[in-house]
């Protein structure tokens, strides 16, 4: 039985509802964290757009909100965006209460982030709904999401890995053998390049857009959906086989990544505003920790070239200094490239006659 591409990602959200609020991973992401602040404060940005904004361990979630920027958090599992929310509103204050950096806003401004939003004193840093979570107590379990920030469950890619995973999903059950499948999947990959499914977010309105270890997740998925479920269909490759299979594994790994990055670009160019900016970062290398060395991540040194064909780096709002970030959660260790991008100029008219 194959499993639809929709109930796929809502197995995978499922389980990384346990990022949010865990402390290793937040370290592992503070320097990224970090590196985004650094931009947020430099460019002021009043409209920010955060894709792949997950449980938001990679986001100034709170100097964001605090900046009075309109926001939009985009990523194709919506519900870890709230949770991730939910977990990175309420800190401890200079006293140890609870403290709300919604509550921490003019009354408007924290309504619109919270629908529960009720003044309690001026001075107290939670309103007069707080409830303590009843394991954690920087948990409010009244916090109701408002109108802001916006959150968008939709495809950073312009619904070209969606497109592909959903036509995958209703033609892989025809495949008998993995020839066929692989056959199949890579007429699909090339076929819904056709398909276009922009965020909705209005063209050059984003003074900042962040794509932070977005480009890293092109490697995997919707890559892992066909493996996974061609393995549940077919069983696993015979060993002659995998060898036979090889060349159009490669070519399908190819085409997913290549177009993933490709979309993904073209949609940051459409929402940029002018003179906007795009902190970009992904993992260039991996630390093989069994080998004890570092090894370039496949098909991300492609992704730098499509990257500079499109826009122009910008290495005085992030200096070259802060280029490689190291990423050390508990199971791997990374070594995260980060840039600030700006549009590219148009090419110069040739001169008239
Ligand atoms: C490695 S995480 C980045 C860390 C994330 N900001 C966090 O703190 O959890 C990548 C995020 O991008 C999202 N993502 C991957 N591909 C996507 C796509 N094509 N469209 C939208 N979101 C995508 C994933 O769901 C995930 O939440």
């Amino acid at each position: 039985m194959v499993t639809g591409w929709k109930a796929y990602l809502s197995v995978s959200e499922n389980a990384a509802h346990r990022c949010a609020g865990d402390e290793s991973l937040r370290r592992a992401y503070r320097p990224l964290r970090e590196a985004i602040r650094g931009v947020v404060e430099a460019a002021k940005p009043k409209t920010v757009a955060c894709l792949g904004a997950g449980v938001l361990n990679d986001i100034p979630y709170r100097t964001l909100v605090q900046s009075d920027a309109t926001l939009h958090l985009v990523d194709w599992l919506p519900d870890l965006v709230e949770t991730g929310i939910t977990h990175g509103i309420i800190r401890t204050g200079d006293d140890d209460r609870p403290e709300c950096i919604y509550c921490r806003l003019d009354d408007d401004r924290a309504r619109a982030y919270c629908a529960r939003f009720e003044r309690a004193s001026p001075e107290a840093g939670v309103c007069r709904h707080f409830a303590r979570g009843p394991k954690d107590e920087f948990l409010c379990t009244a916090f109701k999401r408002g109108a802001e920030p916006k959150i968008h469950g939709q495809d950073a890619t312009a619904g070209y890995a969606s497109a592909f995973a959903t036509a995958l999903g209703e033609e892989l059950p025809q495949a008998t053998s993995w020839k066929q499948a692989f056959g199949a999947a890579n007429a699909i990959s090339r076929r819904v390049r056709r398909q276009r499914e922009p965020l909705d977010i209005a063209d050059h309105s984003v003074d900042l857009v962040t794509s932070s270890m977005v480009l890293s997740q092109f490697e995997h998925q919707p890559y892992n959906y066909f493996a996974e479920q061609a393995a549940t269909l077919l069983g696993p490759p015979r060993r002659r086989d995998e060898r036979k299979l090889d060349a159009a594994m490669k070519a399908l790994r190819t085409t997913l990544v290549t177009n993933q990055i490709v979309r993904h670009c073209q949609e940051i160019e459409r929402i940029l505003a002018p003179g906007g900016r795009c902190f970009m970062a992904f993992e260039l290398f991996h630390h093989d920790r069994e080998r004890e060395c570092w090894f370039l991540v496949g098909q991300m040194h492609q992704a730098l070239a499509i990257v500079a064909e499109r826009f122009e780096f910008d290495f005085d709002l992030l200096p070259e200094t802060h280029l490689a970030l190291r990423f050390d959660p508990p199971d791997k260790s990374s070594l995260v490239y980060a840039f600030v991008l700006k549009a590219k100029k148009p090419a110069p008219s040739p001169p008239p006659g």
